[in-house]
């Protein structure tokens, strides 16, 4: 079994030697092609740091395990770490955080056992990176949440909580607030829990969900999260366990799948042989189980507990009474623990199973694909539009250019309305959008929006627009704050 390996930068060579030697000891069948990505990939001239062979490397293997790796700074190039789980469509971040002894925690010491994945979506919400300045004083980020992009990784969850025999499987979201997006994204999971019923399904709001994590993370399994809230939560996940050195994390794809350090680069101890491999250890054992790969993924982690259970720490955590050992001693002494089993949460053996990742070449986009065939139209638009003078002030101008088909509804300002009503106690900035809609929800068209935008562009400079779809009786819009 082939996989690509990809070192990285500062300490990733030494924690990544670390972790294949203890592979190699434990005789995992696998082979490994060494690629090259990182900074010094980008130092030569490869703007998305990595060479075209690395590229077809991995992508013919299907299998990326990676150490942690440099973005140079302001040099206008993008996060290779973000550039291949993009381009490669990993759109599952699926994180584990369990108690580990040796590991203290708050919770440890109160003897509160810890085992939570995090399934993270990876591709979309804000991390589209679709932002515009409307204003010199207005940034306006988009969003995206997609039916066929929420359904990949929800169902990924619930495959992944099924195998593990999960108590529990929750979605985070904020639908109450963000009704259309993590409205879409909660209404997806709701849809595939009802094709998994052995499972215990439930939703919370994020921010309790936060607050419950921190009191009570034993009452949790399973959670499934857009992409910026599983960010967050996963890293106050890693908090709850001892830190992003114990957090291993897995991009999982359909075609190809890369398992990483959650943590960087740590330029302040690069090339001293103290780093911690533990978190990279980690992510190698999720990668070994991905690939079926159970009886040597079950002794090396049942050996690494063990030995973290005996005390034996590098310089960033443990009992300070007892010395440090460096990056090798740590490794060796994981090799010397093979065969031992843990006092507390040993893993249980399993046999193998191989599975040897398919050699795939996108030939349609499936996702481009709905089977969603509802009856659209338009009934309005809004316009986004610069201006610093007072909302009756544009209320009079917009209603100069508003037409019988598309009638002045209301102004807001930052989401919340200032016209027909509103407080003079609403702080303005210098940007509204303006709704215009049909009177009982008649069909608009795209030619009578033009014209409009011609009209407004008289008085005003027109920022951006939004047209107001509906599908069959859904508004596929948000209301105004107070309209
Ligand atoms: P960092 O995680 O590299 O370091 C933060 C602190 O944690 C440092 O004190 C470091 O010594 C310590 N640390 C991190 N990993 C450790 C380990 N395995 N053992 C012992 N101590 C460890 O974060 P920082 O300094 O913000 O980023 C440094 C570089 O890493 C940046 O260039 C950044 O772009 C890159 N980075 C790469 C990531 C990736 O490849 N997935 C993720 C995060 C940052």
């Amino acid at each position: 079994m082939k996989i690509a390996v990809a070192k990285g930068d500062g300490i990733g060579p030494e924690i990544m030697d670390a972790v294949i030697g203890i592979f190699n000891a434990a005789k995992v069948p696998m082979d490994y092609v060494y690629v090259d990505m990182g900074k010094w990939v980008f130092d030569k001239g490869f703007s998305n740091g990595m060479t075209p062979e690395a590229k077809q490397t991995i992508e013919e293997v299907g299998i990326l395990f990676k150490g942690p790796m440099e973005t140079p700074k302001g040099k206008g190039v993008k996060s290779v770490n973000v550039t291949a789980r993009k381009t490669w469509n990993t759109y599952a971040n699926d994180r584990k955080f369990q108690t580990l002894s040796g590991v203290d925690t708050v919770f440890s010491k109160a003897g509160i056992p810890i085992d939570l994945t995090i399934v993270r979506e990876n591709i979309e919400d804000t991390y589209g990176g679709i932002e515009h300045m409307l204003t010199q004083d207005v940034a306006l980020g988009r969003r995206f949440i997609t039916r066929p992009g929420s359904e990949q990784v929800i169902r990924y969850a619930f495959e992944m909580a099924k195998k593990k025999g999960a108590r529990r499987i929750t979605c985070g979201h904020k639908a109450n607030i963000m009704k259309l997006t993590d409205g879409l994204f909660l209404e997806v999971f709701k849809e595939v829990a009802k094709e998994y019923p052995e499972l215990k399904s439930d939703d919370v709001i994020v921010d309790d969900l936060c607050m419950k994590l921190v009191s009570r993370p034993d009452l949790f399994d399973v959670i499934v999260l857009t992409n910026l809230q599983g960010d967050i939560v996963s890293d106050l996940c890693a908090g709850l366990v001892g830190g992003l050195g114990f957090a291993p994390s897995a991009n999982i794809g359909d075609h190809i799948s890369i398992f990483e350090a959650v943590h960087g680069t740590a330029p302040d101890i690069a090339g001293k042989n103290i780093a911690n491999p533990t978190s990279l250890l980690l992510s190698g054992l999720s990668m070994l189980r991905h690939l079926g790969l159970m009886e040597q993924a079950v002794m090396i982690e049942n050996a690494l507990l063990y030995t973290l259970e005996s005390g034996v720490h590098t310089g960033d955590f443990g009992d300070k009474n007892i010395p440090a050992v460096n990056t090798t001693q740590f490794a060796q002494s994981i090799i010397s623990n093979f065969g031992k089993q843990p006092a507390h949460h040993p893993k249980p053996f399993l046999p193998n199973f191989y599975v040897t990742p398919t050699n795939f070449k996108l030939e349609h986009n499936p996702m481009l694909q709905s089977d969603l065939r509802e009856v659209h139209k338009i009934v309005g638009v809004d316009f986004f539009i610069e201006s610093a003078e007072q909302p009756q002030k544009i209320a009079d101008k917009c209603l100069l250019h508003a037409t019988d088909k598309l009638k002045l509804v209301t102004i807001t300002n930052r989401g919340t309305q200032v016209w027909p009503s509103g407080s003079v106690f609403t702080n303005l900035v210098n940007q509204y959008y303006c709704r215009f809609e049909a009177d009982n929800e008649n069909v608009v068209s795209q030619d009578q929006v033009i014209d409009l935008y011609r009209s407004l562009a008289k008085d005003f400079q027109i920022c951006s627009l939004e047209l107001l779809n509906m599908w069959a009786d859904k508004k596929a819009y948000s209301l105004a704050q107070g309209q």
